[in-house]
């Protein structure tokens, strides 16, 4: 009956009208490749899709997260890449481990001329152990020894040098060309990853941030007092978006998403629907 309702009276008919349909996407692939190809080789980009993907480049899914310190960057896109099954890479780390490298030549991190020469004596590498992002600078483990505050301040300073953005960017371009990936920093959206298939901006206000951070770091024992967490964050802040390089800002094709008054929950559940609706992962 079921065969009848669609107009095709035998399973014979049912094979012919399946080869038909598989020939026709076929040709409309093929078509849609050529128009690719073509408008690759003009170097414009195809309204199809990504041209790199059909040239044998990347066939991965980016998701960019970018965002003042303290939005909650970290925590959710970690939680969300766990759900669907990608690699959660923490730009900021990296930044973080050339601050403490500075910090401990007793170089001044914001001073140019004095972090530079220092760069050809870096190496790092990103180790993922059970997902879970681990930082060695020159083979040493740092990923705890980069989370104090004097570090972010670091970070925040060798951040904004040209040639630290320049060693940074072909590392984190790299993890992205062979993993699907959410990646997280501050110009993901608009520098290392341009081409993401999803980019999005969190934020929150400076007060909702600084009140995150204070609780974390109560959490963890360590002696912290509000007003100069809410004072740091909002230097970062300046700083972050106020530098010549890739300053801190939404990628014009980006999604903000303020989580301001929302639980870490709420947020997470929040990208996994925006997650789930765009890429339909
Ligand atoms: O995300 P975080 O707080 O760990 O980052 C530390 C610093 O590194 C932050 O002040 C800005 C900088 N950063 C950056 O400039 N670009 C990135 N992609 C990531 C971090």
């Amino acid at each position: 009956n079921s065969l009848r309702f669609y107009g095709i009276e035998s399973h014979a008919e049912l094979a012919k009208f399946s080869v038909r349909t598989a020939l026709l996407t076929w040709i409309c692939f093929s078509i849609m490749r050529l128009c690719s190809i073509l408008f690759c080789i003009c170097g414009v980009r195809c309204p199809l899709g990504d041209t790199s993907d059909i040239l044998g480049g990347s066939q991965m899914i980016h998701i960019a997260i970018d965002g003042p310190a303290g939005a909650g960057k970290s925590t959710i896109a970690r939680r969300v890449a766990e759900q669907i099954g990608f690699l959660y890479v923490d730009t900021g780390a990296l930044y973080r481990a050339v601050g403490l490298f500075a910090l401990r030549a007793g170089v001044d991190p914001a001073d140019a001329a004095a972090v530079e020469p220092l760069l050809p004596k870096i190496s790092l590498s990103l180790a993922f152990a059970q997902g879970v992002q681990q930082v060695l600078l020159n083979g040493e483990n740092v990923s705890e020894a980069i989370r104090t505050p004097q570090v972010s301040m670091a970070a925040s300073g060798v951040s904004a040098i040209p040639a630290v953005r320049r060693f940074l960017f072909s590392q984190q371009q790299d993890i992205a060309r062979s993993n699907n990936v959410i990646m997280d920093g501050r110009d993901i959206g608009t520098v290392v990853l341009p081409d993401a298939q999803l980019k999005l901006f969190l934020t929150a206000s400076p007060e909702d941030r600084a009140q995150r951070r204070f609780a974390q770091l109560q959490e963890k024992g360590q002696k912290a007092d509000y007003e100069a967490v809410l004072a740091d964050i909002r230097q970062r802040d300046y700083q972050d978006s106020h530098r010549a390089v890739a300053p801190l800002k939404p990628a014009p094709d980006a999604r903000v998403v303020d989580t301001s008054g929302s639980t870490l929950e709420q947020s997470v559940a929040l990208l996994r629907g925006i997650v789930r609706d765009t890429l339909g992962i």
